[in-house]
């Protein structure tokens, strides 16, 4: 037999999903330090001998999962440990979205959306660098890649958010977030749907984007509509793209109230046109409900919409707003007044556009869940265990290395985060092991708080950050930067 070969960690006999949407294959994988040292197939990795080894049989091994669409800007600081992500199999999550970033923005009350990071007391990062420092010595469970917020910039740049931004503001703009790209931000988001951006015009936004393109970086966008005036939004989104000469990322794609519903064939049928002059991705969640901030302009009968939090009326987390209303005598707008500051899940998504999104192969997963939340939308903890197991194994919308591309390999290249979402040699070391024929969520609208079934092992830069389903003690995330 020929002489040991020694690693830090090997990992046998499971079914490697590499990442790259390839077929599975019968391979082994060593890792030294925080990278992939080797894969192999089992014959030439006989000798293979290491400090720990993991029997991978009946599993499947793959590439850590990148939550694209995250709001764990405050999450990474307050719980580092981060158990919803972890024990998904998640390895790496980018915060900042829809317009709403913790950093460069310090000393102020946040107005609705910021809101959902947190209250004042939160914000406390006058700069990117600041921000991506804390999250180094806090050192998460997870891998950060953070956006820099358009709504955060409107907020620490303009007195007035309800018009669009003078051409010395929009310089303030431009400066800190060139400052936050050069700290190593990765791009810019928007929330054109949020009042603290919706006054915006597309040429403000076009003015940011290009410096962006600058760097280098990306741009993400909780578009100005998502439901009656969704196509025109997705033409503010290519002419955006197309003018800043940037990629961009349309996020948690969906097609909003009921009498939009159906609508995905359209706007999924422009993407892929678009898709040919643009460079132009999307994400989505894999449930029917979107959940932000309670506001009662958003409100309407024809919908149920839950509370997840709110201020003056924590006992209401996780009931009706209809119930609420009727309970107190109030019309639902009157009832979600009083109880502000707030959020709320608006179920308002048709199952079948969401699958059809979902199926659509540039689609990446994001869960946009939402950690302040005290009752949160389920997809917090559920989202990548439920693609994996009731969307691909159960209904088969695609195969397992298509669910996997989509939430590995995909957002990796797209965000490029270098070197990491695939299984090859000489790539970061974070990776997961499931049990494809068992995994399942278990959160629900009703009992959120649940962790999935079937992720058994996950490793962050090497790492090994959940073990059997459980948490280890040792962090080893880090901030991705984009430089
Ligand atoms: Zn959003
Ligand atoms: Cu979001």
């Amino acid at each position: 037999m020929a002489e040991a070969k020694k690693f830090d960690v090997v990992i046998r006999d499971a079914r490697l999903i590499d990442g790259t949407g390839g077929p599975a294959r019968q391979m082994n994988v060593a890792i030294n330090g925080d990278r992939i040292a080797a894969v192999a197939t089992p014959e030439d990795s006989e000798n293979w001998w290491g400090s720990l080894q993991i029997d991978g049989s009946d599993r499947v091994l793959a590439p850590g999962f990148i939550d694209v669409h995250t709001h764990d800007d405050n999450a990474v600081l307050k719980t580092p440990a981060m158990p919803a992500k972890i024990s998904q199999g998640v390895t790496t999550v980018i915060v900042g979205n829809c317009g709403i970033s913790l950093a460069p923005i310090s000393d102020i009350d946040p107005p609705p959306p910021l809101t959902l990071l947190g209250g004042r007391d939160r914000f406390r990062y006058d700069n990117m660098a600041d921000y991506l420092a804390a999250v180094d010595k806090t050192q998460p469970s997870v891998n950060v890649a953070a956006l820099v917020g358009h709504g955060t910039l409107r907020v620490g740049a303009m007195d007035d958010l309800d018009r669009v931004a003078t051409a010395s503001e929009i310089d303030v703009m431009s400066e800190k977030l060139a400052a936050s790209l050069a700290a190593g931000a990765i791009g810019l988001s928007t929330g054109l749907y949020y009042k603290t951006s919706a006054a915006a015009s597309t040429d403000e936004v076009i003015a940011l984007a290009k410096v962006v393109a600058a760097h280098g970086g990306i741009y993400t966008t909780h578009m100005r509509d998502e439901a009656d005036h969704i196509m025109t939004s997705l033409r503010e989104t290519q002419t955006t793209s197309q003018q800043a000469d940037v990629p961009v990322v349309i996020s948690h794609h969906k097609c909003s109230k009921p009498n939009n519903w159906g609508r995905s064939s359209e706007t999924l049928a422009f993407i892929d046109e678009a898709r040919g002059t643009t460079q132009m991705g999307l994400d989505a969640y894999p449930y029917a409900a979107g959940s932000t901030v309670l506001d009662p302009d958003w409100v309407y009968e024809e919908i149920r919409i839950m509370i997840t939090t709110s201020e003056p009326h924590p006992e209401a987390s996780g009931r009706d707003l209809a119930d609420i209303a009727k309970e107190w005598d109030l019309s639902l707008q009157e009832a979600a007044a009083k109880l502000l500051p707030a959020g709320a899940i608006y179920f308002q998504i048709d199952e079948a556009d969401m699958q059809r999104i979902l199926a659509y192969p540039p689609t990446m997963i994001g869960s946009d869940g939402l950690p302040h939340d005290e009752h949160p939308h389920p997809r917090l903890w559920g989202t990548f265990p439920r693609v994996l197991g009731h969307y691909c194994r159960d209904l088969g919308l695609f195969d397992l290395e298509t669910a996997v591309h989509k939430m590995t390999g995909l957002p990796a290249k797209t965000f490029g985060l270098k070197d990491r979402g695939v299984v090859r040699e000489g790539a970061y070391a974070d990776l997961v092991i499931f049990d494809a024929d068992n995994i399942k969520d278990l959160a629900t609208y009703e009992n959120p708080l649940q962790q999935s079934r079937g992720i058994d092992y996950v490793l962050v830069n090497g790492t090994l950050s959940l073990l059997l389903g459980n948490l280890c003690p040792e962090r080893a995330g880090r901030v991705v930067r984009n430089n």
